[in-house]
């Protein structure tokens, strides 16, 4: 028998439609919204007007690809949240129409959740490595920042997660004050790899057990450009790399930190990251030797699943689909998700 789900994301900023049929991945195609760029961050009223225009689209052009026509589906996997209400109303809204018209089931999935199960996104001849459980997931992304225990696909506990600003956010919020444009963080990524991350040491909070704190690190960035170009003006043109790669450093260290600590408590040797700042090469590669030195297997998405799409909600909603975890049609968006 072949399950067939589609699911839909519209959290943010991007439109993304995708296909899974038996677990398999069979498309996922994603709209990105190019009116935020001049704003130097997402406009949630010009986010949701672009998710009206690309649903439609993005969704035939995910089916196409599977192969399937609507049909051939017997759920809707949409992101309930957490992101902007405008947004998630554009890719709740439609996917209800569209399961109520089909009479097939509903599923709304939380995008954190999601993300973390984009590690067991695969497509047909894929080798297809997936952690074992429980592992414990380092789930980074533009808004939120955790350290989560993941006890089987459907059940997860949250052990550790900032106080203040996300990873992706010291990231954004430090590229902006070098007048990067927005999203900073994979152009720091880029400049970062020609850069020295010694080159220059700013002021981390140290917080206690495993929670995160990274306002600390963005204002103490903010102050030392400040007193830098009172003097030389171009200081920032002059020590881009540098500065890239000493603040990416900065935001690791933080986030491996407390990373080997929850490792350490926890016991476990099953390692993930996931979420948009696991797309970060930095990070990657000091996971990954840390992996080596501490004996764990890690697990890390492929990219185009580390940043926000829409294969991640099929998944999630496949999994949830096969206990019959299903939503009524009164089900509503919310901006803020705590719980799966
Ligand atoms: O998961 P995601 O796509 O959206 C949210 O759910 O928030 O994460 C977006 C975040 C942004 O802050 C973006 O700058 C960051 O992920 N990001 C990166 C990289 N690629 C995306 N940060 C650092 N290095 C990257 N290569
Ligand atoms: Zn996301």
């Amino acid at each position: 028998m072949h399950t067939t789900i589609l699911g839909i994301e519209s959290s943010c900023d991007d439109t993304s439609a995708a296909v899974i049929e038996n677990g398999v991945l069979l498309s996922n195609r994603i709209a990105n919204q190019q009116v935020h760029a001049e704003y130097g961050g997402v406009v949630p009223e010009l986010a949701s007007r672009a998710h009206q225009q690309n649903i439609v689209p993005v969704v035939q052009a995910a089916l196409i690809e599977a192969g399937k026509s609507i049909h051939d589906l017997d759920a809707v996997a949409f992101t309930r949240g957490p992101g902007l209400m405008g947004a998630l109303l554009v890719g709740t809204s439609f996917a209800k129409g569209l399961a109520l018209s089909l009479d097939i089931p509903l599923v709304g999935v939380n995008h954190l959740h999601a993300h973390i199960l984009s590690l067991f996104l695969a497509r047909k001849g894929d080798a297809g490595r997936f952690p074992d459980f429980p592992f414990l997931c380092l789930l980074v992304s533009g808004g939120h920042t955790q350290l989560v225990v993941m006890k089987n696909h459907l059940e997860m506990e949250i052990i550790g997660q900032t106080i203040d600003d996300a990873a992706g956010e010291a990231f954004d919020k430090c590229a902006k004050v070098m007048g990067l444009p927005y999203p900073g963080g994979p152009m720091v990524d880029k400049l970062a790899a020609e850069g020295n991350p010694s080159a220059y040491t700013f002021s981390k909070a140290s917080m206690k057990g495993l929670d995160f704190s990274f306002s600390g690190l963005k204002t103490s960035f903010l102050y030392f450009l400040r007193d830098q170009t009172r003097t030389d003006p171009d200081f920032v043109k002059n020590n881009l790399s540098d500065l890239c790669a000493s603040v990416q450093s900065a935001i690791i260290g933080s986030l491996t930190q407390k990373l080997v600590r929850a490792a350490n408590e926890t016991g476990i040797r099953e390692i993930a990251i996931a979420g948009g700042v696991s797309a970060n090469s930095g990070l990657k590669a000091a996971v990954r030797k840390l992996g080596v030195s501490n004996g764990w297997k890690v697990y890390i998405p492929e990219l185009q699943y580390a940043t926000d799409n829409a294969a991640m909600i099929a998944i999630t909603g496949y999994f949830k689909y096969l206990t019959g975890d299903f939503s009524s049609q009164h089900i509503t968006p919310v901006a803020r998700y705590d719980h799966l």
